[in-house]
C-alpha cells in the first residue's frame, strides 16, 4: 500500500504534558498545575508536569527528532498562561511568545510544517476562577486568545486545531471529578461547557476566516476524540448509532452537518433523563437559531483523533455503570463492554480494535459528506522498552485500515499524526505509561530522547511513502 501523493505524516506533543517551566519567567498558572499540585495523589506515580520532558529547554532537540523521522509537519499545543499570564490579552509574554517563535523557526528551518493546538487543556486559572468553561463569556475570551496566536504566528503557521477533544475536557472531567479542573457537576457541567465549547471555536474559526485567512491563507478546525461503538449484537444497532451521536455528534453535528445544531434524536434521549432525575427541565442547553447560524460550517477539514473501540448493549437493571464517555453511557442505560478479539494493552481503556478506525471514517463521511479529514492523534501505549513491536503492529495496522478507507471507501483522508514523538506527562497514569516513538528518561536531569523501533519503522513508512517497506 502506497499513500496518495501529497498524503503527510506528522507526530504530536501538548504543552502541558511535554513543556515542563510550568513556572519559569512570566508564566501564569493554569488549571493543570493547580490540579496537580492540590490532588498529588491522583496521579498514579505522585508525579506532575512541572519539569515534564522540559521542551521549553530542549526545543532544539524536539526540532532534530522532528526531522530524523521525516516528520512533514509538528503537532504542538500553546499554552494559554505562558502567552497570556492572566489568561486575558492585557499583557503577552514576551518571553512566552518568544519560546514558540523558536520552536516555529527551528521547524521551518527544516522543512516541517506546524500544526498548533491553541488549547489542550490548560485553561489559565484565572478564567477557572470565574467558571472556567461553564462561563459563557470564554466564548469571547478564547476568541480574544486566538486573535492573539493568529497574529504573533499566522505568518507561518497554516493549520490550526482551536481545541483539543472537548469531549474529554467536558464531558470526561465534569462527569467524574478527576482531574482538573476537579470539579464534579454530573448533568449540567458537561452539557454546558459543549455548548460553551462550540462557540468558543466557532468564533475562532470566524475570526480567523474574516481577518486572517485574507493574508496567511491557512486552515482552521477543532480535535475530536472519536471512540468508534459499535453494537454488542444486531438488536442494539440503534442504541450505537445514539451513543456515537451523543459523543462524536455532540461535538460535531453542529459545525459539520448541514442542518447545524444538536445532533438528531440526543436533546430528547438527555430532557427525559432529565426529568426522571427530578430537574424541572433539561439541564442540555439548547441553541438559538442564531447560535446555529454562527456554529455551523466553522471548518476547514474534520481533525480526528482515535485510539479504540467500544461494544454497547442495554444495561441490566441493577447493573453498576460508569461515567459517560470511558465507562458506559448511564443516561442512554447502557454498558459499554470490548471484545474478546481486541487484545488488551497497559492501559484499561485501551483494547486493539484497528477495523473501528476505517469503520469511524466511513461513519464520518456518511453523516458529514465528503470532507477532508485529517487523523490528528494515534497512538498506543507501552511501559518501559525501547523494543516496541506491538506498538509497531499498531500502526501498521491502523495504517493499513487508513488506505483501505481511503482507495476502497473513498474517504478523503490527508494527514496521519501518530501521537506521541515522545513519552510524556499520560495525566492521571503520570509516566507509568508511555505513548512515545522516543522514549524519554525522566530520571536523567536532561531528559534524554532516544528512538524506539518504532520510531525507525514510523520513519521508514514516511521515507517510502507506503506500508510496503524494503528490507
Ligand atoms: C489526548 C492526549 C493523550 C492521549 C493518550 C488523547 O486523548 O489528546 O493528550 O495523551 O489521548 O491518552
Amino acid at each position: 500500500g502506497q499513500f496518495p501523493p501529497g498524503f503527510k505524516f506528522g507526530a504530536g506533543t501538548s504543552s502541558y504534558q511535554v513543556e515542563g517551566a510550568w513556572n519559569v519567567s512570566d508564566k501564569g498558572v493554569n488549571i493543570l498545575d493547580k490540579f496537580v499540585h492540590d490532588h498529588p495523589t491522583s496521579i498514579k506515580d505522585l508525579s506532575n508536569g512541572d519539569v515534564a520532558c522540559d521542551s521549553y529547554h530542549n526545543w532544539e532537540r524536539d526540532v532534530e527528532m522532528a526531522a530524523e523521522l521525516g516528520l512533514d509537519y509538528y503537532r504542538f499545543s500553546l499554552s494559554w498562561s505562558r502567552i497570556l499570564p492572566t489568561g486575558f490579552p492585557n499583557k503577552i509574554s514576551k518571553d512566552g511568545v518568544k519560546y514558540y517563535n523558536k520552536l516555529i523557526n527551528g521547524l521551518q528551518a527544516k522543512g516541517i510544517e506546524a500544526m498548533v493546538t491553541i488549547y489542550h487543556w490548560d485553561l489559565p486559572l484565572p478564567l477557572q476562577e470565574l467558571g472556567g468553561w461553564t462561563n459563557p463569556l470564554i466564548a469571547d475570551w478564547f476568541e480574544d486568545y486566538a486573535r492573539v496566536v493568529y497574529t504573533q504566528f499566522g505568518d507561518r503557521v497554516k493549520l490550526w486545531l482551536t481545541v483539543n477533544e472537548p469531549i474529554s475536557f467536558c464531558d470526561g472531567s465534569y462527569n467524574t471529578g478527576v482531574g482538573a479542573p476537579g470539579v464534579l457537576s454530573p448533568d449540567v457541567g458537561a452539557y454546558i461547557c459543549n455548548k460553551h465549547v462550540l462557540l468558543a471555536h466557532a468564533k475562532a474559526w470566524r475570526l480567523y476566516d474574516k481577518e486572517f485567512r485574507p493574508k496567511f491563507n491557512g486552515r482552521v478546525s477543532l480535535a475530536n476524540n472519536l471512540l468508534w461503538i459499535e453494537p454488542y449484537s444486531e438488536e442494539y444497532t440503534d442504541l450505537a448509532e445514539l451513543a456515537l451521536q451523543n459523543s462524536a455528534g455532540r461535538y460535531s453535528h453542529p459545525i459539520f452537518s448541514e442542518a447545524g445544531g444538536w445532533p438528531p434524536g440526543v436533546e430528547e434521549v438527555i430532557a427525559k433523563v432529565c426529568l426522571e432525575k427530578g430537574y424541572p427541565r433539561s439541564t442540555f442547553p439548547s441553541f438559538s437559531k442564531e447560535e446555529i447560524e454562527l456554529v455551523k460550517g466553522t471548518y476547514d477539514y474534520y481533525g480526528m483523533n482515535h485510539y479504540t473501540s467500544r461494544l454497547i448493549r442495554e444495561a441490566h437493571p441493577d447493573e453498576k455503570l460508569l461515567p459517560w464517555p470511558y465507562g458506559d453511557a448511564p443516561d442512554l442505560k447502557a454498558k459499554m463492554t470490548v471484545s474478546d478479539k481486541w487484545p488488551a494493552t497497559v492501559v484499561p481503556w485501551f483494547y486493539v480494535n484497528p477495523k473501528g478506525i476505517r469503520k469511524q471514517l466511513a461513519w464520518l463521511k456518511q453523516q458529514y459528506g465528503d470532507l477532508e479529514i485529517m487523523i490528528t492523534e494515534n497512538g498506543f501505549p507501552t511501559y518501559h522498552g525501547l523494543n516496541d513491536t506491538a506498538r509497531i503492529d499498531y500502526y501498521k495496522k491502523n495504517l493499513k485500515q487508513i488506505l483501505l478507507s481511503i482507495n476502497k471507501d473513498g474517504v478523503n483522508v490527508t494527514h496521519y499524526t501518530a501521537w506521541s514523538l515522545m513519552d510524556n506527562f499520560e495525566w492521571a497514569d503520570g509516566y507509568t505509561t508511555k505513548f512515545g516513538l522516543y522514549e524519554v528518561d525522566f530520571n536523567d536531569p536532561k531528559r534524554t530522547r532516544t528512538p524506539r523501533e518504532s520510531a525507525i519503522y514510523y520513519a521508514s513508512v514516511i521515507k517510502n511513502r507506503s506500508l510496503d517497506i524494503p528490507s
